[in-house]
């Protein structure tokens, strides 16, 4: 689907929206709970604070709060939008948390539903959606990115809660016979090393009735092997990216943004040096909000559009990458 000509249908990016918890979490203040410190995280990781759902603040909540601002910049008619597609690993309903936007919002006449892929989430969603608009099925999308990692955290595990915090993204994306600013991408997973990062189920044995067992629901906390998942995402990115650039011809110095996968600033840095992109075009706001898992991308690209870093036809190399593992690229033309 790479180099789509007009006569075909392709993406058009038409507006942005995030939502993040009002509680902040301090690195000085995770350090009064476990053996850690302000300095060591921000030198391992670049971040300072991340934000805390509170009971209001599921992901259906945050989710639908970043979904409306994206309607109202892309100044649609609710009863115009045909699919919401939510990118979140943490539901406020197992069964699916996207129809409760869709309600919310009052977009009656979309099919909304959710999808998993951790950090990669968003960008799978994104490639989802556009793949239904190219196809003619939908001309309206929401594509939406929501997590609420802390409620999985460990947070007597100072090699990982030091990492994530909650928050939401999403883009409207829209059909358009004109050209396609969705200019490539690329998905990849590889289950074999998904121990080294995951959020399994926790499955309690308890007795319906005599000799009839059943496994009570519910899941553990993030088991994360820092050193192997940040090998990965360092030597996985770029090769990623670079075979996209190959693809779509295009090359990392015609790209304006790198936006990654907010994950860790070392991470950032490391893959922007393999490209050569410098660091002034590598967007990052994990300072603040840590990594917020299939949020990172949207909240990042929708902060960078509103200050009016991200302008009309900017081109935007993105990359998400976590658990599963699964990692993905895109490359974008903002528009
Ligand atoms: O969406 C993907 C999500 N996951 C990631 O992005 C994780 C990628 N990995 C990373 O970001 C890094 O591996 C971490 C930030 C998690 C850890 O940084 P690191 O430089 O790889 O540290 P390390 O695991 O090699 O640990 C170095 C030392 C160890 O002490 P010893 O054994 O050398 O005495 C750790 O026990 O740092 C210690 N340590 C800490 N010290 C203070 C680990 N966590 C902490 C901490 N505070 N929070």
């Amino acid at each position: 689907m790479e180099g789509i000509k007009f006569n075909q249908i392709g993406v058009s990016f038409k507006g942005s929206g995030s939502y993040v918890p009002e509680q902040i979490l301090t690195n000085q203040k995770i350090s009064q709970k476990v053996d850690t410190s302000d300095e060591w995280i921000k030198s391992r990781t670049g971040i300072s604070e991340r934000r805390i759902s509170s009971p209001e603040d599921n992901v259906t909540e945050m989710g639908y709060k970043a979904a409306q601002t994206a309607i109202e910049m892309a100044n649609w008619d609710l009863k115009t939008i045909d699919l919401i597609v939510l990118a979140t690993s943490t539901p406020h309903d197992l069964f699916g948390s996207a129809p409760s936007i869709q309600a919310k919002l009052g977009a009656n006449n979309a099919v909304a539903f959710d999808l998993t892929a951790a950090c990669s989430g968003f960008l799978f969603a994104l490639i989802t959606a556009s793949q239904f608009l190219r196809g003619r099925s939908f001309k309206r999308a929401i594509v939406i990115g929501a997590d609420q990692l802390s409620s999985f955290v460990d947070w007597n595990d100072r090699r990982s809660c030091i990492l994530f915090g909650d928050g939401a993204g999403a883009l409207a994306i829209e059909a358009t016979s004109e050209y396609d600013n969705l200019l490539g991408f690329d998905m990849r997973t590889d289950g074999d090393r998904g121990s080294f990062l995951n959020l399994q189920s926790k499955n309690d044995k308890n007795s319906i009735i005599d000799n009839i067992d059943f496994l009570r629901g519910g899941f553990s906390s993030i088991q994360m092997n820092g050193q192997e998942v940040y090998k990965f995402a360092v030597r996985e990115v770029p090769i990623i990216l670079e075979k996209l650039f190959k693809k779509t011809n295009y090359s990392s110095d015609k790209v304006d943004w790198l936006v990654l996968h907010q994950a860790n600033q070392r991470i950032l840095d490391s893959v922007g040096d393999r490209l050569k992109i410098p660091r002034e075009k590598i967007l990052s706001n994990l300072e603040k909000y840590g990594n917020t898992s299939a949020a990172t991308i949207p909240l990042m690209m929708d902060e960078a559009i509103k200050n009016n870093r991200i302008k009309q036809n900017d081109i935007i190399a993105t990359s998400g990458f976590g658990a599963g593992l699964s990692w993905g690229a895109a490359l974008i033309k903002w528009g």
